[in-house]
């Protein structure tokens, strides 16, 4: 049996706070480098709660690839055992495999290719309602709009309930939100959920909740309990990765005069670029529950104990990336873990790419050059999805 350690035996530590250190407030990349760079390759941080955080890709992809010692029964830090569970993420195997495959055909390349055109009108739309103003606070009037938008249709959510969604999904996500709001917040996502549930059940359409209410899952229907906890984590993942990913990426492409001129004249490039900013600029830290006892870099972690992998040290790894401060097009591979590693790798991969790549593709089309205008500062979160809180661009208005 595990015996609790003393704080001794947690070393080397290193003071880091991922959700308010000063550095990934100030700026989320460069907070995280400088991590990466001055941290041991393993430390124990007392912020939180006390946890350990891995700094190399060698030491997070371990942690990854083995759900038996690191397991994802708490995705938060310190571990929260009133958090809403989410199938499949918050399940290690054997239980999550058969979630997961449930929910595979949905996120499939086939199942998602035929989106695109959907997809694009919804990124044309959005777009174009900001491109005659010259001006946008890119966060608030597109980059959330556009994959809330593109989920809401897919999932069948009512589309004239958008301004409730979004606020909701704003506010859970938003700094300055404490655990009360949070869990308020949870609850009425929650409630939307098993309404929109009963809904399809007395009347199916051609939507995502009908099928999940009416499938056939190992010979019996899911249980209400688990289509909540479906919808809670296509909710989260759904609506607040895109749009920080957006975020991020289009900050680059505004200060990147020659990447934003290949996007303008080689639309056929956008999967790349989406790939190397997802690489330079991957915003997730996974949290992990330590199940037993095990070593890891040279260092002795305790059951109980929790672990966070800041994805994007592996994008950020010399040893997998030629100069990986920099965003190249050329590189004969894009080696990152933007989307995770192992069992639990994004099963919603195909639909955020393309939802990037249609974006980046419309924006340069309608839009072309840009710039970040000048004296306004950013807002960065932190946490274990980080993200640009605003971004105000502006461009020559084309009439
Ligand atoms: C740029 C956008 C996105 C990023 C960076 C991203 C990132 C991630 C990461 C890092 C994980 C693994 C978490 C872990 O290991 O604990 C994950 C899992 C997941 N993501 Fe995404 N995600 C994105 C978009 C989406 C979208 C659009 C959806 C679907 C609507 C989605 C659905 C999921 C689901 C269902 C899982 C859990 C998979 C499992 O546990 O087997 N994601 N995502």
């Amino acid at each position: 049996m595990a015996t609790s350690p003393s704080a001794s035996e947690r070393a080397p530590v290193y003071d880091f706070d991922y959700v308010a250190d000063p550095a990934i407030l100030a700026d989320v990349h460069q907070g995280y480098w400088q991590l990466k760079q001055n941290a041991p390759s393993v430390f124990w941080t007392p912020r939180n709660g006390g946890h350990w955080v891995v700094t190399t890709a060698d030491a997070g992809i371990e942690v990854l690839r083995h759900p038996d010692r690191f397991s994802s029964r708490f995705l938060s830090i310190p571990p929260d055992p009133n958090q809403q569970k989410m199938i499949p993420e918050s399940l290690d195997p054997p239980e999550h495999r058969a979630y997961r495959q449930l929910l595979r055909p949905f996120f499939e390349s086939k199942a998602i290719e035929p989106l695109e055109p959907r997809i694009e009108q919804w990124a044309e739309e959005i777009i174009g309602a900001v491109a005659a103003k010259g001006e946008c606070e890119f966060v608030e009037e597109l980059g959330s709009r556009f994959p809330i938008s593109v989920f809401m249709e897919l999932f069948g959510f009512p589309l004239d309930q958008f301004d409730l969604f979004r606020s909701t999904v704003v506010e859970f996500f938003k700094v300055g939100t404490d655990q009360t709001q949070r869990m308020q917040l949870g609850g009425r996502i929650v409630g939307i959920l098993a309404g929109l549930y009963a809904e399809r059940r007395a009347e199916p359409r051609d939507d995502l909740i009908s099928t999940l209410v009416h499938i056939d899952f190992e010979g019996r229907k899911l249980r209400d309990d688990e289509l909540i906890s479906i919808g809670f984590l296509m909710f989260l993942a759904g609506l607040d990765t895109v749009v920080n990913a957006l975020a991020f990426g289009m900050r680059h492409l505004a200060h990147d005069q020659a990447l934003r001129t290949r996007l303008i004249d080689d639309p056929d490039s956008a999967p790349a670029i989406v790939e190397e900013l997802m690489r330079r600029y991957t915003f997730v830290s996974v949290p992990r529950y330590v199940a037993q006892d095990t070593e890891i870099g040279g260092v002795t972690m305790r059951a109980g104990d929790s672990v966070l992998v800041p994805l994007a040290v592996v994008g950020w790894d010399e040893k997998l990336t030629e100069c990986p401060a920099e965003v190249r097009l050329d590189r004969p591979h894009c080696r990152h873990a933007a989307f995770g590693s192992g069992v639990h790798t994004c099963l919603g991969i195909h639909l955020a790419r393309l939802e990037m790549i249609k974006f980046y593709q419309v924006w340069a089309r309608r839009i072309g050059h840009f710039r970040e205008v000048e004296g306004v500062p950013l807002r960065f979160r932190g946490g274990s999805v980080q993200a640009l809180e605003a971004l105000h661009l502006a461009w020559d208005a084309r009439n």
